[in-house]
């Protein structure tokens, strides 16, 4: 009987350690924040840490039995977003709406493209930056929301671009690279 007691003291003393072992390891709050931030990409990075411009996000990618692998993926943070100046664009007062709309929100801060180019690319001139750019953050340079090509024709057509013989041999170089995405001298941007 004295033997069993034993036993049972120990076993419980056992189960109630690896309890507080693995609280620790999987819940420290910088680690949320990272996970939170894969799946959200608005949630900006704890003060402190990762100040730079370029952050880096660190996920742990392993697949059960795997050995340790990282997977590193960066973010690219728009400065007002990541020093959390929201209220620059945002009216915290009025339900989060914008203080001003694009494209006189961006002129705030940016020169405006009418002072740089004779003629503006359609939706440059219309304002639509955001249909090119995430305001806050993007794992794409320039903070785009499309790499390549796909930035272009999510709204050119690929058929009627690649119909035009000046376009016949450009296989998958970038569009950027003969045009500016956002003006130019005449109306082919180029
Ligand atoms: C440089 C200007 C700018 C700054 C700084 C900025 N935002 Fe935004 N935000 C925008 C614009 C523009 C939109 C609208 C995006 C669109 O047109 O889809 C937006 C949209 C949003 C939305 C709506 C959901 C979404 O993501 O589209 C939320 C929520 C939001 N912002 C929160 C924040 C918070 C929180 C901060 C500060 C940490 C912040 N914003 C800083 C410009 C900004
Ligand atoms: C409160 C000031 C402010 C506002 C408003 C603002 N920006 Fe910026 N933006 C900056 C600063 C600062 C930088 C970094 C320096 C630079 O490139 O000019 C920057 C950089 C950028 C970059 C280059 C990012 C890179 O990785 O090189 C893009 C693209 C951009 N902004 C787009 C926008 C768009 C689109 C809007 C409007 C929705 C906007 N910005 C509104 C301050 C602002
Ligand atoms: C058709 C897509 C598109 C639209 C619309 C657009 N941009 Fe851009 N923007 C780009 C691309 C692509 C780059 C990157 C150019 C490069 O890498 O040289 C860029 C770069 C920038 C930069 C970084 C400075 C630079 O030249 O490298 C700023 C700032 C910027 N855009 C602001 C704006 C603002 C403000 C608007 C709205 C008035 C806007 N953009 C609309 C595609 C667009
Ligand atoms: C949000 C939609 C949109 C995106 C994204 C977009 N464009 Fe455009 N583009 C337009 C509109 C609208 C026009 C004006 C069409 C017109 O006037 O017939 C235009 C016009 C042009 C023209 C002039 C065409 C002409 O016949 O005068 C060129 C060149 C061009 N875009 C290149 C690009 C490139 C390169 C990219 C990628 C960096 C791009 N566009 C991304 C909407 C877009
Ligand atoms: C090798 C340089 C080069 C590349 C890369 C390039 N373009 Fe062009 N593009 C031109 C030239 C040059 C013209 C002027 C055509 C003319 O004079 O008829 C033009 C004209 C255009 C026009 C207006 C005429 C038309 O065909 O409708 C659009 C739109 C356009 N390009 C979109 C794009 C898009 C989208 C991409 C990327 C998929 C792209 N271009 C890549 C050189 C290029």
């Amino acid at each position: 009987m004295q033997f069993n007691k034993y036993i049972y003291g120990y076993l419980i003393y056992v189960i109630l350690l690896s309890g507080v072992l693995f609280i620790n390891s999987s819940c420290s709050s910088g680690e949320g924040k990272e996970i939170l931030s894969i799946f959200f990409d608005g949630v900006p990075q704890d003060e402190g840490e990762n100040q730079t411009a370029d952050s880096l996000l660190v996920r742990n990618d392993n697949k059960p039995g795997e050995n340790k692998r990282r997977v590193v993926e960066q973010i690219f943070f728009h400065p007002p977003f990541q020093s959390r100046e929201c209220d620059n664009c945002h009216n915290l007062q009025a339900g989060n709406d914008l203080i001003e709309q694009p494209p006189e929100l961006c002129y705030t801060c940016h020169d405006d493209f009418k002072n740089q180019f004779a003629v503006l690319h359609g939706p440059v001139a219309s304002g639509y930056c955001t249909q090119c750019h995430n305001p806050h953050s993007s794992k794409i340079k320039k903070l785009l929301v499309k790499k390549g090509q796909q930035l272009c024709l999510s709204c050119h057509e690929k058929q009627d671009v690649f119909k035009n013989e000046v376009h016949e041999d450009i296989d998958d170089t970038n569009c950027t690279d003969c045009h500016n995405p956002h003006g130019g001298d005449d109306r082919f941007l180029l």
